[in-house]
């Protein structure tokens, strides 16, 4: 037998796939993982269905009820594996200078031996007694020139049904990477290797080792030991954000943590806005929002909820995909008031992780509504709204997730799957600050807008493993998954000006919002959800040149007769309390800009320190 044969044959590949470079890499994996099996997704809906069945079988799901919920399913994970592990998440760069300060870095020679090559690797037969899912995706519409290529091999089914609701997956993937198209090479492993006569657990995964690896300059994925979201399904935080960001440093795009949506006005013109805010801070909210009834002449559609791709088009304009084809949101605090359309995208066709389950065969989460008199929690208890009172317990963990497809959405933008994408009319940049940040802040200048980005800041919340409700700064929502140094990147972001001014093109508007300022009785003062529509209009009179303003030492806020107050009882002083920026809060809030660009001293643009100290001279005394 001939090697190439030999590789086909341990890659058990089928007679349709013509990729050398791919049956081979499948083969090299299949082998160091000792995988009992290859199976080769085709993306269809047979085989999402056997899957699944497969996952009830096994424990990992149960059907929910198939006459309120249809074909939709629960798993609960391993205690131990929730959240994405920020801590055990690294980017493997040759210089440790390049992966920068708020990056994790080791070695990548070190790193290969930790995973692959040392006697004690922890891929080496990871994957024993395990089947190797195939799991060719393309992260934007399929052919797009600003969409890119991977394949992930996972011994998780959970991974590869999971794949199938957020990416364009499949058999067509496979078509279109011909003989010698690239991808990016994905392996996962949940680090639980059966032995013989082994039974297996309904979520496997390694509860004491985790690794999340990123090698940029080769650009390949290892992940070993959680099951879980972001750390698993490779397409999502570490391809379409760690690995896209040096893609896009090298070929001067951008791979960004955010949203896109379209806004028409009452007169029928649309923008399209790209807002970014931390993990958990109403990202799915904002990109399904309803304006309010008074305002039912506006119309705010979905691209994406999570991530933008943005690459400079033919007229000098920046045009956004959303790479992903569906939406992994956190289920808690999702209702009908607060997100109607995610509700009624939530109907069928679903996996939940980490919800409760109903004694009729449904899911409930905190915040859904009413709790039911009894539930089963996302760890398989008993749970009742009266042991709740006591111990505070929840019936869904707090990072409990949804997946569905994106054309669940009854608010799908008609060109969420646009192979052009949308021209970018506006930024926006928010966190969760219950203090200083106004509700809305129109950068005046490029620069400024990226300063005010780079050092955003906002209280962690349950989407990480650790503490909740602390500051961190958050640059451009990017902590966690920028692929290098931030320094580099806030460069890179600077550097866009000159890209577009030379090209003749007008730059998208850079705002920042805060919808979580709190007052003195701890409640939050801006209602937020449908009412951010409001800001929202603001914001795309302004691009069009129509809404006032006023100046302040960083930035230009809407006056309370600025913003369109129609149907809404909400008084100027509560308003004067969300849009102040006072001057002693933010003398202490430059000294917390500090700490990041100290840490970041070592390469940071000169124009960041230059925008700070300009800041501070503005400051009212
Ligand atoms: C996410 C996250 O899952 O940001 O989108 O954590
Ligand atoms: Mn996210």
């Amino acid at each position: 037998m001939n090697q190439p044969n030999q590789a086909r044959e341990r890659a058990q590949a089928p007679a349709h796939v013509h990729h050398a470079r791919l049956i081979d890499w499948v083969a090299r994996i299949a082998a160091l993982t000792e995988a009992a099996n290859v199976r080769w997704c085709d993306g269809s809906e047979a085989e999402y269905q056997d899957l699944c069945a497969q996952l009830v079988a096994a424990g990992t799901f149960k059907r929910l009820d198939p006459a309120k919920r249809p074909n939709s399913f629960l798993a609960c994970s391993d205690p131990s594996d929730v959240a994405r592990v920020e801590d055990r998440t690294f980017i493997c760069s040759q210089e440790r200078d390049d992966a920068g300060p708020t990056n994790n870095w080791t070695d990548p020679a070190e790193m290969r031996r930790v995973l692959q090559t040392g006697d004690d690797a922890l891929f080496k037969g990871a994957m024993r007694g395990r089947t190797l899912y195939v799991i060719p995706f393309s992260m934007g519409p399929l052919g797009s020139n600003i969409a890119h290529i991977g394949v992930e091999l996972s011994d998780s089914p959970y991974v590869a049904v999971n794949m199938k609701l957020m990416t364009r997956m499949g058999r067509a993937v496979l078509d279109l990477l011909g003989t010698d198209g690239d991808f990016v090479p994905c392996v996962h492993s949940v680090g639980a290797p059966l032995q013989p006569g082994q039974t297996d657990v309904p979520w496997p995964c390694n509860p004491t080792t985790k690794y999340i690896v990123h090698y940029p300059e080769t650009q390949e994925i290892w992940s070993y030991g959680s099951g879980y979201g972001g750390n698993a399904l490779l397409g999502k935080k570490c391809f379409a954000l760690r690995i896209a960001s040096t893609m896009g440093r090298d070929q001067g795009w951008l791979a960004e943590h955010m949203l896109i949506l379209g806004v028409t006005n009452p007169q029928g013109r649309k923008f399209h806005v790209a807002a970014a805010f931390p993990s958990a801070c109403g990202k799915t909210n904002f990109a399904m929002l309803i304006p309010p009834p008074a305002l039912a002449g506006w119309k705010v559609t979905t691209i994406g909820d999570d991530i933008a791709w943005i690459k400079p088009g033919q007229d000098g304009r920046l045009y956004a995909i959303n790479p992903e084809a569906g939406y992994f949101g956190v289920a808690p605090g999702t209702n009908a008031e607060t997100n109607p359309n995610c509700m009624r995208s939530l109907e069928r066709d679903v996996i939940f992780t980490n919800v409760a389950l109903t004694d009729d065969g449904d899911v409930w989460w905190e915040g859904m509504g009413p709790a039911p008199q009894h539930l089963i929690d996302w760890q398989g208890r008993d749970w009742t709204p009266q042991l709740a009172a006591e111990t505070g317990a929840k019936a869904a963990h707090p990072n409990a997730r949804f997946t569905v497809a994106a054309t669940n959405n009854p608010a799908l933008d008609a060109a969420w799957d646009d192979a052009a994408g949308v021209p970018i009319d506006a930024f926006i940049f928010g966190g969760r600050r219950s203090t200083t940040v106004p509700l809305v802040t129109e950068a005046r200048t490029w620069r400024d807008g990226v300063y005010m980005a780079a050092t955003m800041g906002s209280e962690t919340t349950a989407a990480a493993v650790g503490k909740q409700g602390v500051v961190r700064r958050d640059p451009f929502a990017m902590l966690p998954f920028c692929g290098y140094n931030m320094s580099d990147y806030f460069r890179h972001w600077l550097g866009i000006e000159h890209r577009l001014q030379s090209s003749g093109s007008s730059l998208p508007r850079i705002f920042c919002v805060n919808w979580f300022r709190k007052g003195a009785d701890g409640k939050f003062i801006w209602p937020g959800y449908g009412d951010n529509a409001r800001v929202l209009k603001w914001i795309v009179e302004r691009v069009e040149g129509r809404a006032d303003g006023e100046g302040h030492f960083f930035g230009i806020s809407p006056r309370f007769s600025d913003i369109d107050w129609s149907g809404m009882d909400f008084d100027e002083a509560r308003f004067a309390k969300i849009i102040d920026a006072d001057a002693d809060a933010w003398r202490d809030e430059l000294v917390l800009h500090d700490e990041l660009l100290n840490k970041l001293a070592l390469r940071l643009p000169a124009e960041i320190r230059a925008t700070r100290q300009a800041i501070e001279a503005a400051l009212p005394t």
